[in-house]
């Protein structure tokens, strides 16, 4: 194992298994609907296809690209969104690794239906609601998990550790 990487959080096994069971549920909510599956660059991207292969009704799949950073009162943060699939008319899932202070889904929810998005909801795979600054809505959440930094399964440190299998803790790194 990579020597900064604390401890395992969510095997991969768990993971699948997780994702196994929101695919499901998610299955049977759109059952009917051809939702418009949009993974948000690029912590998703791992997380979206293995859950798009375990979705049993169509989907198509697009990305959205968002930037983030603190506002000069440092009391909120700014949500600048770089790339946008089409969505109009379309039932959007957005598909996101962590939901951390929040900002970035709530940007990201209200921007999608500015756009026209018939409908909009969330699954996260992970939630730390400890850190939370501002409400956002979380339909679909894979695990709930304390603060501390995680990476793996597309979740990066300084873009490093997005291929590992698992999702794991990372300790101080001195690079
Ligand atoms: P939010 O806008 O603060 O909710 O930020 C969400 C984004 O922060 C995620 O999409 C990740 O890119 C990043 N992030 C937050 N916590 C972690 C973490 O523990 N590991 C890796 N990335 C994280």
């Amino acid at each position: 194992m990579d020597s900064h990487i604390e401890r395992i959080l969510f095997t991969a096994e768990e993971v699948a298994q997780r994702v196994r069971e929101l695919g499901a549920e998610i299955s049977r909510d759109y059952a009917g609907k051809t939702p418009l599956v949009v993974g948000v660059l690029k912590g998703a991207v791992v997380f979206l296809a293995d859950l798009v292969r375990v979705l049993d009704i169509p989907v198509e799949m697009d990305f959205i690209g968002a930037a983030s950073y603190r506002n000069s009162t440092e009391s909120s943060r700014e949500v600048e969104v770089y790339l946008c699939p089409q969505v109009k008319g379309r039932d959007v899932l957005i598909v996101e690794d962590i939901v951390d202070t929040g900002w970035t889904l709530a940007r990201l929810r209200k921007f999608l239906l500015e756009q026209g998005a018939a409908s909009v909801r969330v699954c996260a795979l992970l939630d730390k609601p400890s850190r939370r600054e501002t409400p956002v809505e979380v339909e679909y959440c894979g695990f709930e998990i304390p603060d501390c930094f995680v990476v793996g399964y597309g979740l990066d440190y300084a873009q490093r550790y997005r291929n590992l299998p698992f999702i794991g803790v990372i300790g101080k790194t001195e690079e």
